[in-house]
């Protein structure tokens, strides 16, 4: 009955986490989140963060089964296609991913052969489903709100809550892209918070404010106890006035546009045209600019 081993790697370009968790007694493990690299500038990818993942769990010992993601992520784009072309493991995410798959080919025209049946993973993973890692079990919590699709998963002590709620400095993640709903977040949030006191909460995003060191992890208890948006488990209405209110104030991620038709694919750019390279697509005049507030 050991509880997990996690390992955090944090991307600074994104304020992205990723994680690496085993079960230590039998070394089988899985990645949460792996972040490919991308420079909009010069429509450069890379695998530097990746290869981290890779060169820890080849040093670590662990056999990765899983390669998972906690939903497509709007500000960058997922490695899990690399990685599972590596190590061989099978790649999962929740089961209404293709409700963002529909939302998203809508915003970006895309063609009648774009599959919008989650094929592009493995496995879709239920609410309430249970997975093994080795001795490990991982329980799938559907947890809708910054995206229509988001799951959280749980692992004895531990809980990989995505975005969610952030650090308590930070508060929650916001839930106004396209398919975000801060009602639902907030039950979600609640539900999340109802895990064992003890519970080590790990998160999607750390913007390392006020010049601190960037954090990823704090437990249920401190949550309740200082959570920006989230002490002493506030009503939902008052809730959603504070996230509604803060969302109105942000802009779009910069890379929300071109992660969005990468992570609808899987993580995988789109098919190559005749001269070999695959191009992104930005559509013009959709989203309202909010480029001035931050
Ligand atoms: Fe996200």
């Amino acid at each position: 009955m050991s509880n997990p081993v996690v390992k955090s790697f944090w991307d600074k370009p994104t304020g992205s986490w990723q994680y690496v968790f085993h079960d230590p007694e039998t070394m089988k493990g899985a990645i949460v989140d792996p972040v490919l690299g991308y420079d909009p500038l010069a429509g450069a990818i890379d695998t530097v963060r990746a290869d981290e993942i890779l060169a820890y769990v080849r040093l670590a010992g662990i056999e990765v089964v899983w390669i998972l993601d906690t939903h497509p992520h709007a500000d960058h784009f997922s490695a899990a296609p690399y990685l599972k072309e590596r190590l061989g493991a099978p790649t999962a995410i929740g089961e209404h991913v293709p409700k963002v798959q529909r939302l998203w080919k809508g915003i970006y025209n895309l063609g009648g052969d774009f599959r919008t049946d989650g094929s592009q993973w493995d496995r879709l993973l239920k609410d309430g489903e249970i997975f093994h890692l080795g001795n490990l079990p991982v329980t799938v919590f559907f947890s809708p709100g910054h995206t229509m699709a988001s799951i959280t998963y749980v692992a004895r002590d531990a809980a990989f809550v995505h975005d969610t709620l952030m650090m308590p400095d930070s508060g929650s993640s916001r839930a106004d892209f396209p398919g975000g709903n801060s009602r639902e977040l907030y039950r979600s949030i609640r539900r999340i918070l109802e895990l064992p006191s003890n519970t080590r909460l790990f998160v999607g995003h750390d913007y390392a404010p006020n010049g601190r060191a960037p954090l990823c992890e704090a437990t249920v208890e401190s949550h309740i106890a200082s959570n920006r948006h989230f002490a002493g488990l506030p009503m939902e209405d008052d809730f959603v006035k504070v996230r509604d209110e803060r969302d109105a104030t942000l802009p779009l991620p910069k890379l929300m546009l071109a992660a969005l038709q990468v992570n609808i694919r899987g993580g995988r750019l789109p098919e190559p045209e005749s001269n070999g390279l695959s191009y992104l697509k930005i559509p013009i005049g959709y989203f309202e600019s909010r480029s001035c507030n931050g």
